[in-house]
């Protein structure tokens, strides 16, 4: 069951994504050659704390990874795409890309994004991969209106992301959101025939995480159980908002 929210409810949801905004403002804004992935976790966690908000990802406990998470960040650098674990021992260099994806619960809402952050020079071929990925994010946040179907959101990504020739990650997916960190449904970034394909209704809540791969489409795990990381060691990029469907359109929860 896909569970709407309230006028009420989305007002929560927006707190919730207004402060993951500040935070990944602030982190892009320190994000540079020299800094450490667990500079930035450091500086998150603090964000959230003083804002009294309550990490998303710390303590989640995953099945597949036999595990709780034990950060407020996943980073995941160049080849890795999403679950990458902040380390005092990764500094990002110049060609690097970064992947920040971060998630708070305010007052019992939880707001949940992600951008992908080139470091120093990158070359044109990553340029293209993030603002592809970025632009596929943008057209599935157009298709968030009430009357479409999850299809509409979810073959947005599918045919910008093919069409410019870069491959679609099948593994991990976006997902209903709101008093918890993953609701029904589940959002691939592309068709799936397997799912029902549901009418979207006012009050409905999306993350909608693009995560794609520059080569091909493959990833696995690595040894930590939490880094996914594609298997022919091409960059990958991933961002993600949180998306309410309103009688007004598409309403971007965790962007001003
Ligand atoms: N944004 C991801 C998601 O929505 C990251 C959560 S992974 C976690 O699933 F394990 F850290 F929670
Ligand atoms: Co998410």
């Amino acid at each position: 069951m896909i569970i709407r929210k309230s006028p009420a409810e989305l007002e929560k949801m927006r707190k919730a994504g207004l402060l993951v905004y500040e935070i990944l403002q602030y982190l892009s804004r320190i994000t540079q050659e020299g800094v450490s992935t667990f500079d930035l976790e450091v500086a998150a966690e603090k964000m959230m704390k003083d804002a009294g908000a309550t990490p998303a990802f710390k303590g989640y406990y995953v099945p597949a990874a036999g595990g709780k998470y034990p950060f407020v960040l996943c980073t995941s650098v160049n080849e890795e795409v999403v679950h990458g674990m902040p380390s005092a021992k990764r500094t990002l260099k110049s060609g690097d890309v970064v992947s920040i994806d971060t998630g708070v619960s305010l007052n019992g809402y939880f707001g949940d994004s992600a951008v992908t952050l080139p470091i120093g020079e990158v070359n044109d071929e990553v340029k293209r991969l993030l603002r592809v990925t970025s632009e596929s994010l943008e057209l599935a946040i157009g298709q968030m209106r009430a009357g479409n179907r999850l299809f509409d959101v979810c073959g947005a990504v599918e045919r910008h992301v093919t069409s410019n020739g870069f491959s679609i990650v099948r593994e991990y997916v976006g997902h209903g959101i709101g008093t918890s960190l993953h609701e029904e449904p589940q959002v691939p970034n592309y068709v799936d025939r397997r799912n029902e394909n549901p009418r979207l209704k006012e009050g409905m809540v999306l993350a909608i995480e693009p995560m794609v791969n520059a080569g091909r489409a493959d990833t696995r795990v690595l040894a930590d159980r939490w880094t996914a990381v594609t298997k022919d060691g091409s960059y990958a990029a991933h961002f993600e908002h949180t998306v309410a469907v309103t009688a007004n359109g598409p309403w971007v929860l965790t962007r001003p």
